[in-house]
């Protein structure tokens, strides 16, 4: 059953991105827009999964809609203004969660809110707060080395709310974590999108059942195929097939294992264009 919800502004919007990496098509004619939706009576932002096979072009696209590297063509745009994207315009986590090694927990969320010219004692008052709610207040005299990689996750991405306006681009959350530690990304990824209604999480992702209990929203990143079924070079984002949906929808009832108390809270999921196909929850 479908669950209530307003589209409003654009918060992120990709126009026929394309990418030739050494010559070779990796992304062609990439169009998506992630908007904010708002659900009557709820203070709720979202997380958009971005999901595709290894080696399909995520952290290239990734990597484009954080404005790290230029598409050989096309944009993207934030906010209802069209801004082009430029590099730390949006909170990026990347794969291996890159911290200052000489710095502690605490120093490294200073650092970042410095640079995003709060005063020190406001950097403070929100990092302690960061650490509070990602569970570190422990770790904050720690060094990065000491972390393990749950906890480093977790300060890399208090370190980027604490510099960045809302969006926040993850790649691979899940990747190398054990299915516990999924469950305890995912709840806080799904804590993080609630504590402010604007907070737009994008989670670039190749697990289906990782992306099926955290994301509000799903958008696939596929290769199409020419008349004579030969695969075209060069991602796309792909509508979603009746096969693919089958398989998302075995997957959502059989990770039981990860499913999430917010369940019992349904959020609207729903695919990205160009197929909106609301999911079962
Ligand atoms: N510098 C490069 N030159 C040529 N091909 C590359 C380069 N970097 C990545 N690729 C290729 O681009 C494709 C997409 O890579 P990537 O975006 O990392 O995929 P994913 O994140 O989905 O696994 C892969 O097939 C990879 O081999
Ligand atoms: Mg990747």
């Amino acid at each position: 059953m479908p669950f209530e919800y307003e589209v409003k502004g654009t918060i992120l919007k990709a126009e026929h991105v394309s990418v030739a990496l050494s010559g070779v098509p990796i992304l062609r004619d990439v169009n998506l827009e992630v908007k904010d939706i708002v659900r009557p009576g709820k203070v709720e932002g979202q997380v958009v999964g971005l999901l595709g096979p290894s080696g399909m072009g995520k952290t290239t696209l990734f990597r484009v809609l954080a404005g790290l590297d230029s598409p050989d063509a096309g944009q993207v745009l934030l906010g209802d203004e069209g801004k082009p994207v430029e590099r730390g315009m949006v909170g990026v986590v990347a794969q291996n969660y890159p911290l200052f090694r000489h710095r502690t927990v605490l120093g490294n969320l200073l650092v970042a809110g410095a640079q995003s010219g709060l005063s020190g004692e406001q950097a403070k008052a929100r990092a302690m707060d960061y650490l509070r709610r990602f569970d570190l207040e422990g770790q904050a005299r720690h060094y990065p080395p000491q972390l393990s990689g749950g906890q480093r996750q977790r300060v890399a991405i208090a370190q980027q709310f604490m510099c960045s306006e809302n969006l926040l681009l993850l790649d691979e959350p899940f990747s190398g974590l054990d299915p516990l530690a999924v469950d305890r990304v995912a709840g806080l990824l799904e804590e993080v999108s609630c504590m402010d209604e604007l907070n737009t999480i994008i989670v670039v992702t190749h697990d289906i059942a990782a992306a099926l209990q955290v994301a509000d929203t799903i958008w696939l990143l596929g290769r199409d195929r020419d008349k004579e079924g030969k695969v075209i070079p060069g991602a796309r984002i792909q509508p979603a097939s009746r096969r693919c949906r089958r398989a998302c929808r075995s997957t959502n009832g059989r990770s039981s294992r990860r499913a999430s108390p917010r369940r019992s809270n349904p959020r609207a999921t729903w695919w990205g264009e160009p197929c909106a196909w609301p999911l079962r929850r």
